[in-house]
C-alpha cells in the first residue's frame, strides 16, 4: 500500500508532487522520494523516513521540471532503505518507475535481466519493471511499458517516466487502484483521489488491465488488447477528508470492507492450489527436522493480536496435536516463563513495535529461543529481531480499533498451523487441499457478510443506549467472544465482558438482568447444543440475545430476540466470518453514540511504552 503521485503540465512539478504525497501519509509510509525531469534530464531523490524527511533531504535546492513522479513507501520487499526507496531506475536513470503492489515473478525476471547485463541496486520487486522498460525501449515508452507488464505477474499500479520521452506518462494498472486527474493543460497521475484534489476534481478511474499515456493537454486510455478506448469523466464530489476513506466516513469501516482484499493479499503466493498446497518456503527457513522437534508453543501478543493467537492455540492444538501457551505480552515478560529449547515462541503485532511484544521477544531470543513473528510492518522491529517473518499484508491500517490486521493475523495461523501440520504428517490424504479450497472461499464469504449491514445497524441502534453488555461462546467461538467485546469496548465505550459460554454461571449470571444485551456466537458444532443450553440460561433471565451461527441452524431463532447466519464453512474456520458482524456491531454502535471511532479516547494504534 504505497502513495502515488505524478504531474504533467506547465508549472513546477516539485510542490505539486510534494503537496500529493503528504495528503496520502494515511496509508503510511517508511521512505519516499521523487523524480523530475527537466531538459532531458531526470533528477531523482529518495530515501528511508517519513515526507518531511524527504523535504529535508530536497533543503533549499531549487528542483526545477514540469514533468515529475513521486511515491511513498509502505515496505513490502525489502526492508524501508534507502535503495529501496521509489523511484526505481534501470541501469541508468533515463527510466524511472514508482509502484504499488506486488510483482510475483520478480525472482526470476531479475536472474534474466542480470545474465542480460542489468545491474540492480535494491532489493524489491519494483526494480525489474524499470530494468523491463530500459531493456524494451525502441523509441516508444508505451509499447516499452506495454512489453514490460506482459511479462510480470502480480499485482501493480505504476507510473513510468523516461528522459527520452519527455512529453508523457505512461500508466498502467492491475489490482491496485490508480486514478488520472484531468486538468487544464495539465494532467496529474495518483493513487488516491486526496492527491489530486486541490487541483482538479475530473477524474478517470483505471480499470484493472487498462493503460494510459498522460500528456498535458491530452489523455490516451488504452485497453488490454491495446486499443484506444473512450473513458467516462468521473466528477468527484467527495471531500477532501471523506477521499481519504474512500468515500466511508471513517477509516474503521473502510478497513472492515477492505477485508475480503486483505486475505488475498496474505494468501497470494502462499497457497498452490493446483497441489492443494500451503507453501511458506519464500517465507520461511524451518528445517524439516526443526519443525518435528517443537514440542510446545508459545503465543506472545498484546491486545487484538493476543485474541488471534488465542484462536491460534485451537488451531494448533487440534491440527498439530503440540501444547500452545498463549500470553500477554505485558505478563510473558515478568514472569520467568519456563521456556525449552524445544519451544518455539510466536509473536503477533500489527505495528511490530508494541512495547511489550518487543520485550518479551527480547527475552525469549536472549533464552535461546527461536521466534517467528507474524506482523503487518515490513521493517519494524519485531520484524528486524524475529528468527522468522510471516507478513501479514494487510496494508496500513489506521483505526486504532483493529479489524483487517486481525483477521489477517488468523490466515497467517491457518496457514502456519496447516503447514506445522503437514510437516509433522498430521494431515490425511486430500485434508490440506480441502483446507486450501476453504482458505481461497473466505473473501467471497465475507463479502455476503457485508453486502448488507442493515439487520446489523439495526441491532447497534438497540443496544446503545446500554451501558453494559456480553458475549459468550464456547472453544473457537469464546476467542471470537473475547475480541468482539474488546472491539465493543474500545470503540463505543460500554462496559462489555466476555465469557466461555460454560462459566457463566458460576458468577456473571448475577448480572444478567431484563433486556441486557448478550452476544452469543455459536458456530461449533461439537459444542453447539452445549452453547444453547448456555443461552437458555441467560434468556430465562430476559436478556436480550443476539445470536450468531450458520445458515440451517434455524432452530436457534426459537431461543434468541435476533439471529445473523453466517454462509457455511467448516466450523474450523468459523472465526475469520463471525468476528466480522462483530465488528460491525462495535462500528455502528460507536456511530450511534457519537464516539471517536477511529480514535477512541484515551488509546493508541501503537503503544510503544510499558
Ligand atoms: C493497541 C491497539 C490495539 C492492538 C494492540 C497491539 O492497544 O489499540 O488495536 O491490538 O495495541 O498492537 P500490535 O501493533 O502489537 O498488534
Amino acid at each position: 500500500m504505497c502513495g502515488i503521485v505524478g504531474y504533467i503540465g506547465t508549472r513546477e512539478a516539485y510542490p505539486i508532487l510534494l503537496e500529493g504525497l503528504y495528503k496520502l501519509e494515511y496509508r503510511g509510509y517508511d521512505s519516499a522520494g521523487l523524480a523530475l525531469l527537466d531538459s532531458g534530464v531526470i533528477q531523482l531523490i529518495k530515501g528511508v523516513g517519513e515526507i518531511s524527511k524527504l523535504e529535508e533531504k530536497v533543503g533549499g535546492r531549487k528542483l526545477t521540471g514540469c514533468v515529475g513522479i513521486a511515491h511513498s513507501r509502505w515496505a513490502t520487499h525489502g526492508r524501508p532503505s534507502d535503495g529501496n526507496a521509489h523511484p526505481h531506475s534501470g541501469c541508468s536513470e533515463n527510466f524511472v518507475v514508482v509502484h504499488n503492489g506486488i510483482i510475483e515473478n520478480y525472482q526470476s525476471l531479475r536472474s534474466r535481466l542480470k545474465e542480460q547485463g542489468h545491474r540492480f541496486s535494491s532489493e524489491t520487486d519494483t526494480e525489474v519493471l524499470a530494468h523491463l522498460v530500459e531493456q524494451y525501449y525502441d523509441g516508444d515508452l508505451l509499447e516499452a511499458v506495454q512489453r514490460a507488464i506482459e511479462e510480470v505477474r502480480g499485482s501493480y499500479a505504476i507510473v513510468v517516466m523516461s528522459a527520452y520521452d519527455p512529453e508523457r506518462l505512461i500508466c498502467a494498472r492491475k489490482h491496485n487502484p490508480l486514478i488520472i486527474g484531468l486538468g487544464d493543460g495539465e494532467n496529474m497521475v495518483a493513487s488516491d483521489l486526496p492527491a489530486i484534489l486541490s487541483h482538479t476534481r475530473r477524474t478517470y478511474f483505471l480499470e484493472d488491465g487498462e493503460m494510459a499515456e498522460v500528456k498535458a493537454n491530452e489523455v490516451n486510455v488504452f485497453n488490454q488488447q491495446g486499443e484506444r478506448i473512450e473513458k467516462e469523466i468521473f466528477e468527484v464530489t467527495w471531500d477532501a477528508v471523506a477521499a481519504e476513506k474512500g468515500g466511508y466516513p471513517h477509516f474503521m469501516i473502510k478497513e472492515i470492507m477492505e477485508q475480503p482484499q486483505a486475505i488475498r493479499e496474505t494468501l497470494r503466493g502462499r497457497i498452490d492450489a493446483e497441489r492443494g498446497k500451503v507453501c511458506l518456503a519464500d517465507d520461511l527457513h524451518f528445517s524439516c527436522q526443526e519443525l518435528k522437534n517443537y514440542r510446545k508453543i508459545w503465543i506472545v501478543a498484546c491486545g487484538t493480536a493476543y485474541h488471534a493467537g488465542l484462536v491460534g492455540k485451537y488451531l494448533f492444538e487440534k491440527l498439530v496435536r503440540i501444547p500452545v501457551e498463549v500470553d500477554l505480552a505485558s505478563e510473558f515478560r515478568y514472569r520467568d516463563p519456563m521456556l525449552d529449547k524445544d519451544s518455539l515462541v510466536i509473536v503477533i503485532s500489527q505495528s511490530g513495535e508494541t512495547a511489550d511484544t518487543l520485550a518479551a521477544l527480547r527475552l525469549a531470543k536472549t533464552k535461546g529461543i527461536k521466534i517467528l513473528a507474524i506482523t503487518n510492518v515490513v521493517g519494524s522491529s519485531v520484524a528486524r529481531e524475529a528468527d522468522e517473518v510471516l507478513f501479514t499484508w494487510a496494508g496500513p491500517e489506521i483505526a486504532v480499533a483493529s479489524t483487517k490486521a486481525y483477521i489477517t493475523q488468523l490466515i497467517a495461523l491457518y496457514l502456519l498451523a496447516i503447514y506445522f501440520a503437514e510437516s509433522r504428517g498430521m494431515l490425511e490424504a486430500g485434508e490440506e487441499a480441502n483446507y486450501i479450497k476453504i482458505l481461497q472461499s473466505l473473501p467471497e464469504k465475507i463479502n455476503e457478510i457485508l453486502a448488507d449491514t442493515t439487520a446489523i445497524e439495526e441491532v447497534a441502534a438497540k443496544i446503545s443506549s446500554w451501558e453494559n453488555a456480553f458475549f459468550i461462546g464456547r472453544n473457537l467461538d469464546y476467542a471470537v467472544a473475547m475480541e468482539g467485546s474488546l472491539k465493543l469496548k474500545e470503540t463505543s465505550y460500554i462496559h462489555a465482558e466476555s465469557y466461555a459460554a460454560g462459566e457463566l454461571k458460576h458468577g456473571a449470571l448475577a448480572l444478567i438482568t431484563k433486556g441486557i444485551p448478550v452476544f452469543a456466537v455459536a458456530t461449533q458444532e461439537e459444542v453447539f447444543e452445549k452453547t444453547v443450553s448456555n443461552i437458555k440460561e441467560i434468556k430465562a433471565r430476559d436478556a436480550f440475545v443476539i445470536a450468531f451461527t450458520f445458515q440451517g441452524k434455524e432452530e436457534l431463532a426459537e431461543e434468541v430476540d435476533q439471529v445473523f447466519y453466517l454462509p457455511c464453512v467448516s466450523d474450523f474456520f468459523a472465526p475469520v466470518l463471525s468476528v466480522v458482524p462483530l465488528q460491525l456491531v462495535s462500528y455502528y454502535t460507536a456511530v450511534k453514540r457519537g464516539c471517536s471511532v477511529d480514535k477512541p479516547r484515551n488509546l493508541a494504534k501503537s503503544v510503544t511504552v510499558e
